[in-house]
């Protein structure tokens, strides 16, 4: 009888909030999964519910280092996410992205293994047209605070079509724009797990700005959905595409919605914009919708249902 053969799949970040989703999804599609990650911003708590899948295996390691195994797929994940995280260390956080993606390159390079980079919508910086197509290059200061991980996630990005031109890698970018879920760090400053742990505290809602600001949230499910499209799409599909939800929300709406779901009483504060925080983001996914078939099926108030009562029980 023949040998049951399964995908090996490496996740980069996969003790993080998306990653640790994509491992969960990817056991369940029947691949061996090795998680890889130096728990600066992820959690063991995060895989913890993985640690007995026999198909499951976990792995301290830094990014920054090459790294040498077997293996047929590579989805990079690893970086911190939120400014608070990425600002702390950010000569760090630009090796990560810069170094890292050299690693994973020759990784896949000597193992002939499909890689994706978890790009970002950071990589349009504070954006002149709206929405963001993918062919939009971007407003992005090359000086400021943000930098090392707007312009580390550009570079990333340049090395995975140079390593494609020049190896003929089978390379794929994802530019991922704001996606929430369980998981998320209480503590990382973005704002729907800011807003909903701050409602569930019974503290204030701090909304930065006058709270006119838009952004676009996606539901983990959904934005996993994507990932695994794209690695599977044809050789050619190198992107980016970009994977978001193009649904609008004020973010003072959305301390509202919160207030609302989680029944707090907390009240709502404005506090000045911090340095080159874009005013509006929004993602165009006609092309996802196009070459993936994908666009997001969760609406923001049943995403954020399953948030909450993620919160609820992790912070008591
Ligand atoms: N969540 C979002 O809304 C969002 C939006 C755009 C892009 N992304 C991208 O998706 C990826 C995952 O984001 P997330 O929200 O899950 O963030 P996260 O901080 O929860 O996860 C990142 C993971 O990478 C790990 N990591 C960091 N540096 C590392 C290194 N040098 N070596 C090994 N592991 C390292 C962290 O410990 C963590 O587990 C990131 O690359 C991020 O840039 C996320």
């Amino acid at each position: 009888m023949a040998k049951e053969v399964r995908k090996r799949v490496l996740v980069t970040g996969g003790a993080g909030f998306l990653g640790s989703h994509l491992c969960t999804r990817l056991l369940r599609e029947g691949c061996d999964v090795l998680c890889v990650d130096n728990y600066f911003t992820g959690r063991r708590a995060n895989i913890f519910h993985l640690l007995d899948d026999p198909h499951f295996e976990t792995m301290r390691h830094d990014i920054t280092f090459p790294l040498y195994l077997e293996i047929d797929e590579i989805y990079n994940l690893a970086c911190p996410a939120s400014p608070i995280h990425y600002r702390f260390d950010p000569v760090q956080t630009t090796k990560t992205s810069v170094i890292g993606a050299i690693n994973m390159l020759g990784l896949a390079k000597r193992t002939k293994a499909k890689v994706l980079q978890a790009s970002t919508s950071e990589v349009y910086g504070d954006p002149e047209v709206h929405p963001q197509t993918e062919d939009y290059r971007g407003r992005v200061n090359p000086l400021g605070p943000r930098a090392c991980y707007d312009e580390g996630k550009r570079c990333a990005e340049t090395l995975f079509f140079d390593y494609r031109r020049q190896h003929g890698l089978r390379t794929k970018v994802a530019r991922i724009f704001n996606t929430y879920g369980p998981r998320m760090h209480p503590e990382d400053g973005r704002v729907v797990s800011n807003f909903i742990v701050q409602a569930l505290r019974c503290e204030q809602l701090t909304v930065f700005g006058d709270g006119r600001q838009t952004r676009a949230f996606c539901y983990v499910d959904d934005l996993i959905d994507g990932l695994i499209r794209l690695m599977a799409s044809p050789d050619e599909e190198t992107g980016p595409v970009n994977l978001g939800n193009p649904v609008e929300v004020r973010v003072g709406e959305l301390a509202e919605v919160i207030l609302g779901l989680t029944g707090s009483r907390s009240s709502i504060v404005y506090r000045p914009l911090p340095a080159d925080d874009p005013v509006q983001r929004c993602p165009d996914i006609s092309r996802a919708r196009e070459v993936l078939g994908w666009e997001p099926q969760v609406q923001l108030q049943d995403g954020l249902r399953h948030t909450i009562a993620y919160f609820a029980e992790t912070l008591t």
